[in-house]
C-alpha cells in the first residue's frame, strides 16, 4: 500500500546508472506478474545505452526527460494473443511499484511513434508496441494526483448500484 499510494510519475531524473541488482530486482517483479493462461506472450526491451535514449525522445513525441532516465523500458506484445495488452500493463504496473521500493521513479510512456519506435528497436514484424516506461532516479517530488471517488467506480452486486 505504502508503493501504491506514493508512486507518482517521474518526469525529471538525477543523470545515474541502475545497480545490476536493483534493475535484475525490477525486471523480476515483472517476470513474476501473472498472464492470462500463464502464457506470458510478452517481451520488453530495456534500453540503457545514452544516445540511443537521447534518439528514442523523437520518436517518443519529443519528450525530452527520456534522454535523462536511467532505462527506457518497450513493452512489446503479439497482437494475435488474446489478452495482449492487458498481460503487458500487468507486468508493467509489478515493475512501477518494485521500481519504488528500490528508490526508483517511473512514467508510463503511451505516447510515442507506433511504426518509428519499432522499427527503431528492431521489433519483428506482427509484434508491437504497447506502452514504454521510463525508470531513474527521481530529481522532483510532484503532488499526488487526485483519483476519482470510490463511488463514481464502484458498484455493487449490479452496474449502476451504489452503496
Ligand atoms: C497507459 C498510460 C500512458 C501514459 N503515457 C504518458 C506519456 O506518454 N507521457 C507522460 O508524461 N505520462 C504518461 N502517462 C502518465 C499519466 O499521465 C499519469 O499516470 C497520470 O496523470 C496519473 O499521475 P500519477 O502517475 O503521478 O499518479 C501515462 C500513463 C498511462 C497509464
Amino acid at each position: 500500500m505504502n508503493a501504491i499510494k506514493n508512486r507518482r510519475s517521474i518526469r525529471k531524473y538525477k543523470k545515474r546508472r541502475i545497480p545490476e541488482n536493483d534493475l535484475k530486482a525490477v525486471i523480476e517483479a515483472a517476470r513474476l506478474a501473472p498472464s492470462g493462461a500463464n502464457r506470458q506472450f510478452w517481451k520488453m526491451i530495456v534500453v540503457q545505452d545514452e544516445e540511443r535514449k537521447k534518439e528514442l525522445v523523437p520518436l517518443c513525441n519529443n519528450q525530452k526527460f527520456i534522454e535523462d532516465c536511467s532505462a527506457f523500458i518497450a513493452g512489446i506484445d503479439d497482437p494475435s494473443q488474446k489478452w495482449y495488452r492487458v498481460d503487458i500493463a500487468i507486468a508493467m504496473d509489478h515493475l512501477t511499484l518494485a521500481a519504488y521500493s528500490k528508490g526508483l521513479g517511473t512514467c508510463w510512456i503511451g505516447a510515442f511513434d507506433r511504426e518509428k519506435l519499432a522499427e527503431y528497436l528492431g521489433v519483428p514484424k506482427g509484434q508491437v508496441i504497447t506502452v514504454c516506461m521510463t525508470l531513474g532516479y527521481p530529481d522532483e517530488a510532484p503532488e499526488t494526483r487526485t483519483r476519482k471517488p470510490a463511488d463514481e467506480l464502484f458498484y455493487w452486486e449490479r452496474y449502476g448500484v451504489k452503496q
